[in-house]
């Protein structure tokens, strides 16, 4: 028998483990910073409803319904070589996804072990702090053995199996995330001058949205639901029949949107009330950050409690990226679980160090002009999940039966609710999102 979730909660706390992650910590709340603030908001839920939830549901019926790994479930539904090559791309991209996001979880587990050691409370100017962060990832060995210890936690995980590791391990880390970023949330609002920061975020500023804000709000809802990586597909195909493809979808998208809210007001209203600048990615999370919880009261607590959050964020989307990959070895190759899961990670390793190298000895190697970090993250997040995305609703659009989609769907015709919105979902996944996608696609590679 294939091993499943054992329940809704699971099931729940899985999807959402996967779609929260580095990309609600460290990207949303700077790119709705900068680009529109509520205005942004609006627009990307417009996005997240109109065009990625359609494509989740895409995804998760072709999982659901084929109860294989990602690669098997194309060749299950439509037994034709070419769509059999097509899903091969869904090993390969959370595969590429693990490696560079391997080095980012290592990162959370230097600084929440750093924070431990009280460091970031002893240690003075804003410049010494952001140089604790240059010098640690431009020095070679910290980084690996820390993105070392990373992997093999994911690892260790997912041998453990779908109920028992991934699932198990879930329940946990996600209530104790969400905890944490509420409570950090609340006591960054509370500080004197956090006003500024919510109106950094939130202020509505409807002339900022155009073309390239669209594509940044829908680049980030990608990435940040995990769309298009097989992930999704993965997940589905262990679980129960009888459930609600609708319910477990929506879920997701709100449970990750709410996610990156929070996340934001953890962050954002401490940037400002220390005066700092608001900056994207490593710079705010990993620099601005530290000296900041330098300065507020109590700020050593609050510094590991953040960072135990961004790890559990981080690994709890890692997790899914290896598991996609593993139950294809299961399955196909007919490997253990404990070998494959092992197999992948020393896989991963090995490009996630060269990644890791790419910040310092290795930063001269150029593809393209970016460093092997950057290209590992651009192939991925800017091409793979777009080019699977659209196969997935080609694939779920023009290629399986209307039949077969529409019982995945509503269950047989059993779920009212589902039944009453299908020709709706059915028609924004064969015509509308096909074309956005293509658009975005296009417009990502002239812009
Ligand atoms: N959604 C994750 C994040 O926001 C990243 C991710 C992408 C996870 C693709 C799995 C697959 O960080």
């Amino acid at each position: 028998m294939r091993e499943g979730f054992g329940s809704k909660f699971g099931v729940l706390v899985a999807l959402a483990g996967s779609a929260v992650g580095l990309g609600n910590f460290w990207r949303f709340p700077y790119l709705m910073g900068q680009n529109g603030g509520a205005a942004f908001i609006i627009l990307y839920i417009a996005f997240a409803c109109l065009l990625c939830l359609p494509i989740f549901i895409a995804e998760f019926i072709i999982g659901r319904r084929a109860q294989q790994n990602a690669h098997s479930a194309f060749i299950a539904l439509h037994p034709s070589k070419a769509w059999g090559k097509a899903g091969i791309l869904t090993i390969l991209t959370p595969f590429v996804i693990l490696c560079f996001y391997s080095v980012i979880g290592g990162w959370s587990v230097f600084y929440m072990l750093k924070s431990f050691t009280l460091s970031f409370t002893t240690t003075g100017s804003q410049t010494e702090i952001a140089d604790i962060f240059t010098n640690f990832v431009s020095d070679p060995w910290t980084p690996i053995v820390s993105l070392l210890m990373f992997i093999v936690a994911v690892c260790y995980i997912v041998a453990k199996g779908v109920k028992g590791g991934i699932e198990r391990y879930s329940k946990v880390m996600m209530p104790v995330m969400f905890v944490l970023v509420l409570l950090i949330a609340i006591y960054s609002c509370r500080l004197d001058g956090a006003q500024q920061g919510l109106s950094y975020m939130f202020r509505p500023d409807f002339s900022k949205l155009n073309a390239d804000v669209c594509l940044k709000a829908l680049g980030q809802a990608f990435f940040s639901l995990s769309l298009g990586s097989g992930v999704i597909m993965t997940y589905a195909s262990y679980v129960s029949k009888g459930d609600s493809i609708l319910k477990h979808s929506v879920y997701t998208v709100i449970a990750d949107l709410l996610f990156a809210v929070i996340a934001g007001l953890a962050i954002m209203p401490a940037v400002f009330a220390f005066g700092l600048e608001p900056g994207s990615g490593p710079g705010l999370v990993f620099e601005a950050l530290p000296y900041i919880f330098s300065q507020m009261p109590a700020g050593a607590i609050v510094a590991i409690l953040f960072f135990i959050a961004l790890l559990l964020a981080a690994l709890s989307s890692a997790i899914s990226q290896l598991e996609a990959v593993v139950a294809w070895l299961v399955e196909e190759k007919k490997m253990s679980r404990v070998r494959s899961s092992v197999l992948v990670s020393c896989a991963a390793t090995i490009f996630a160090v060269l990644c890791s190298l790419s910040f310092g000895v290795l930063s001269d190697i150029r593809i393209f002009g970016m460093t092997i970090f950057d290209t590992f993250d651009y192939v991925s997040s800017n091409i793979l999940l777009t080019v699977m995305s659209l196969i997935i609703v080609l694939f779920v659009g023009w290629k399986m039966s209307r039949q077969d989609v529409y019982d995945e769907f509503t269950n047989s015709g059993t779920l009212a609710q589902n039944v009453r919105i299908f020709r709706l979902i059915y028609f924004l996944v064969r015509y509308v999102a096909p074309v956005a996608v293509i658009t975005v696609f296009l417009a990502g590679i002239i812009l």
